[in-house]
């Protein structure tokens, strides 16, 4: 992500101190997919979606106004793109999860801040959007004025590894707080397509990263 010089366009940060500590645990890669892998994907995923009903009520939950799936069977084209997004986000070797997370959030739908839990999802998280452009912001569970905020657009990949996917919470703003810095970035139905790696098993990992000091 950042080195030395301008902040990519998907990239903005609460302070330089953060931004640097953060190299390398956060990556957005723009126009990861052709517009024909796109198509390939979400022509795929809509009959399967389709069949589920979008998800508003639950008052405690992280995810309002969605429906998702598992998916483990892909057709030959879309295990092309997944083999892609495994190449870009993970290392040679690293286990994924055996199934891919589709998460279809419909206009009104957003994501709360949250860590993905540990008993369920290793060290790197990976997600393909499409259809709408959103904000993905990240906040230092321990000190919430260190933030990230990423400009996902449709075709992008994310990357959270490390300190990023521990230390810091993540979530997809409502339409209504949908702006990355001034500009504002209307929320439509939006579909993610997310690898996780598997937890590591058992030993101490790493230690909690203490928050950047800026
Ligand atoms: C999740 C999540 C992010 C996304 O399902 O845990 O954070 O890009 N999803 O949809
Ligand atoms: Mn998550």
């Amino acid at each position: 992500m950042a080195g030395p010089g301008p902040l990519p366009a998907w990239l903005r940060g609460s302070c330089p101190a953060v931004l640097s500590r953060l190299r390398g645990a956060v990556l957005v890669r723009p126009g990861f997919l052709s517009a024909a892998e796109e198509d390939t994907l979400s022509r795929e995923l809509e009959p399967e979606l389709r069949r589920r009903r979008y998800e508003y009520d639950h008052w405690d939950a992280a995810i309002h106004g969605f429906r998702e799936t598992e998916k483990s069977r892909w057709s030959q084209a879309s295990r092309a793109i997944l083999q892609r997004v495994q190449v870009a986000a993970f290392r040679p070797g690293q286990a994924l999860l055996s199934s891919v997370h589709v998460l279809d959030l419909d206009a009104r739908g957003y994501i709360k801040p949250h860590v993905d839990s540990v008993k369920f999802c290793g060290d790197t998280i990976a997600g393909l959007s499409l259809l709408s452009a959103s904000v993905m912001r990240l906040v230092h569970t321990q000190e919430p004025g260190h933030w990230l905020e990423l400009l996902l657009e449709p075709g992008s990949l994310y990357i959270l590894r490390d300190s990023v996917r521990y230390d810091f919470s993540h979530e997809i703003l409502r339409d209504e707080e949908s702006f990355f810095g001034e500009r504002r970035i209307p929320r439509s139905r939006r579909i993610s397509v997310i690898c996780r790696s598997l937890p590591e098993g058992p030993g101490p990992g790493e230690p909690p990263q203490p928050p950047p000091a800026c």
